[in-house]
This record gives C-alpha cells, sequence and structure tokens, in this order.
C-alpha cells in the first residue's frame, strides 16, 4: 500500500495543504520547525486513531481556529481508501470514505504505517511502559480486535483495583474478588500470547537486520518478559494462580501488581542488557532493526507492503549505513523528513521541501539501465 496524498485544514501550521506522495521514496526537506513532522504526525493519526507525539488531541488543532482536519488517501491492492479525521469542540471523528466509524478500533489496519521518531529510542532505553506501549500501538495497527481486548484488560483492571483500594476488609475482598481475577486472567491469556506471537516473529528478522545495518556484529536478542506458557489457556492458568498467590501484597499496595499491564521486553546486545549497556548509536540501530522487521512481519500478515514513516532518522545515520537502507526499502513507500539529504536513492523518488507549512515538491525520475 501507499500514501497518495495528505489534506490539511488547521493541522498545526497548516491553514491549507495538499501534497501528493511518490509510491516509492519521499524525501522531506527544510530546517527546523518548518512543518515537517507536522505533516507526518497526520499520517500517523489516521493510522492509530491518535497522535505519536501527543496525547492532546487540542494541541493538533491550528491556534486560534475551532476545528481541524486531515485526509489522507491509501492506495491498497484492493483500490483507495480515503480516512478522515476531524476534531472540533464535539471531539474527534474519524471518517473512512467519507463513512464515519462507531468505534475507533475500526480505524485500524486500513493505512498500515510503521512509524519511527528519535522519540523511539526510549523503547529501548526508558521504563517498561514503553516498551508495553510499543508492543500494543505496533499491534493495534494490524488488528483492531487487539485494540479492543486491551480496552477490555484496562477496564476490567479498573474494577479489580478499585476493590482493592477501597475495601479494607479481607474477607469482603476475597468474596468478590474471584470474578474479576476470572476475568482478568482470561483476557491477559489472549493479550500476553499476542504480544509473545508478535516479539517472536520479529525476534529473527531484527537480528539480521541488526547484523546487516550496524558495524559492529553484535548479536541481538529480543524476547517477552512475563507470564509463562504456549497457549492462551497456559498463560491464563499462570495469571489466575500468580493473582490468588499475590492477593496479600496487591492488597497491601492497593493495585494489581502481575500482568501484562507490568509485563517487559527484553533487548539484549551479545546477551548484555541493551537498556543500560547499548550506546545512543547502538540503541538507534536496534529501534531501526525492530522498525525494518516490524515492515517484513506486517509485510506477510497483510499480505501488502505497509508504509514506512522516519522522522528526523535518517539523516542521522552514516553513509554506509544510508545506502544499506536505501537497499532494503525497495518496494516499499518510505516517507522521511531530515533537514538535508546529502545521499540520495538511486531509484526514482520524490523531493518534498517544506518551509513555513508551504511545501514544494519537485519528482526525480531515475532509470536502471
Ligand atoms: N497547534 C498549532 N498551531 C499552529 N502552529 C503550530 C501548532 N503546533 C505546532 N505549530 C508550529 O509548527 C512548527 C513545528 O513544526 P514541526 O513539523 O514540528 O517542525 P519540523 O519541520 O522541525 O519537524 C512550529 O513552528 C510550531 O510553532
Ligand atoms: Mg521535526
Amino acid at each position: 500500500m501507499f500514501v497518495k496524498w495528505v489534506k490539511l485544514k488547521n493541522f498545526r501550521n497548516y491553514t491549507d495543504a495538499s501534497v501528493e506522495f511518490h509510491s516509492g521514496i519521499n524525501l522531506i526537506s527544510g530546517g527546523n520547525g518548518q512543518g515537517k513532522t507536522n505533516l507526518v504526525e497526520s499520517m500517523m493519526l489516521c493510522a492509530l486513531s491518535k497522535s505519536p507525539r501527543t496525547s492532546h488531541d487540542e494541541d493538533m488543532k491550528m491556534e486560534n481556529t475551532t476545528f481541524t482536519e486531515a485526509s489522507v488517501c491509501v492506495e491498497r491492492n484492493f483500490g483507495d481508501i480515503t480516512l478522515d479525521c476531524r476534531i472540533d469542540e464535539s471531539g474527534k471523528k474519524f471518517f473512512i470514505n467519507t463513512n464515519e466509524i462507531k468505534k475507533v478500533s475500526e480505524l485500524f489496519g486500513n493505512l498500515v504505517a510503521v512509524y519511527f521518531s528519535p522519540n523511539d529510542l526510549k523503547i529501548v532505553y526508558a521504563s517498561p511502559s514503553e516498551r508495553r506501549d510499543f508492543m500494543d500501538t505496533d499491534i493495534s495497527e494490524l488488528s483492531g480486535s487487539y485494540y479492543s481486548l486491551v480496552q477490555r484488560y484496562n477496564k476490567v483492571l479498573f474494577q479489580r483495583n478499585r476493590i482493592l483500594k477501597t475495601i479494607h476488609n479481607r474477607q469482603d475482598i476475597l468474596d468478590q474478588i474471584d470474578v474479576w481475577n476470572e476475568q482478568l486472567a482470561t483476557l491477559a491469556g489472549y493479550i500476553i500470547k499476542t504480544r509473545k506471537n508478535f516479539i517472536e516473529k520479529l525476534k529473527t528478522p531484527a537480528k539480521k537486520i541488526m547484523k546487516y545495518i550496524s558495524k559492529e556484529t553484535e548479536e541481538l536478542n529480543i524476547s517477552y518478559v512475563g507470564a509463562n506458557g504456549e497457549t492462551a489457556d497456559e498463560i491464563k492458568k499462570e495469571i489466575l494462580k500468580s493473582l490468588e498467590f499475590n492477593i496479600d501484597r496487591d492488597m497491601e499496595l492497593g493495585y494489581t501488581s502481575i500482568g501484562p499491564h507490568r509485563d517487559d521486553v527484553k533487548f539484549e546486545l551479545d546477551g548484555r542488557d541493551a537498556r543500560i549497556f547499548a550506546s545512543q548509536g547502538q540503541q538507534r540501530s536496534i529501534v531501526l532493526a525492530l522498525k525494518i522487521a516490524e515492515l517484513t512481519v506486517f509485510k506477510e500478515e497483510l499480505g501488502e507492503n505497509p508504509v514506512l514513516i522516519l522522522d528526523d532518522v535518517f539523516s542521522e545515520l552514516d553513509t554506509a549505513r544510508q545506502k544499506k537502507l536505501y537497499d532494503m526499502f525497495d518496494g516499499y513507500q518510505v516517507i522521511m523528513t531530515g533537514t538535508n539529504f546529502k545521499f540520495k536513492p538511486n531509484s526514482s523518488y520524490k523531493q518534498l521541501n517544506v518551509r513555513k507549512a508551504t511545501i514544494k515538491s519537485k519528482d526525480f525520475v531515475i532509470s536502471n539501465n
């Protein structure tokens, strides 16, 4: 699939913009603060239902305006899809081919884009919640039902925690918590199973890509850290046992201390914890390897190519790595931003220059013979 065009109204610093993209490589250049990230943010809003950089939808509305609209047209192998997002006083709404959707989960799977910005280095070095968010966001892109599953889990978790927080008599807690334990463990079983599958699929391609793009030859290992078990049912039983085993601790804490909301992903370079030992350059390579591995995993699941969006990542790499990456991008639409691109692709591409929210574009046709 590829993004054919994007149209924006009152979106951040864009009053009214319309941009067409190449089905291959798109280089979006321009100085700082001109509107490069804003442009790719609008695409991710239509892919994820939320901005990758703010949890306040209002931030995307141009200052002193009452609404914003972002529209993205995606060419899929079965035809075009137009996704629209409108944010105004009444909230945020999404439309697929002009029909308003009832549940956010319906949006997922239409524009499937792998997104990487410098902020994503957090996936390696920051707290486990960043790694859980990475899994949940990226799995949801392909599966609206996974997104709904996580939402249901969070609701049940909230109910269980409410009991732990508000009731002080041990027996009363035990009487009421059983029904929530059962529901929580069932949902946890499915969530953990899905996340384990995802990590399992990413592991081997990520290891290969890491070797290919890094000058070093470190071995990257990725593993899920959470309840044991192969099937959702085995995991459910493990979780149920742990919930019962840890009940006194949970009562003392006033919240649920085990489950997928506490799990983690471990990144190891040559057997050492990357969170502690990896340099910034290595962290960037790890996330890059992870994201490119996602491209191949998504491609397999979808039966067509997802889009790759790199915000301010590519120009930070040395030319040897840039060259290797261009070779890997063959067949994918890649939309990337940077202050300048010294090293150009050796296939046809589009150059878009952003200056104060005005975009000038130029196509470069390169023939291979
Ligand atoms: N809600 C908004 N309304 C108007 N302008 C905004 C809004 N949010 C951000 N901006 C402006 O957008 C610009 C930053 O755009 P951005 O795409 O992040 O730049 P870059 O090209 O460096 O990626 C800044 O000039 C900022 O003032
Ligand atoms: Mg930027």
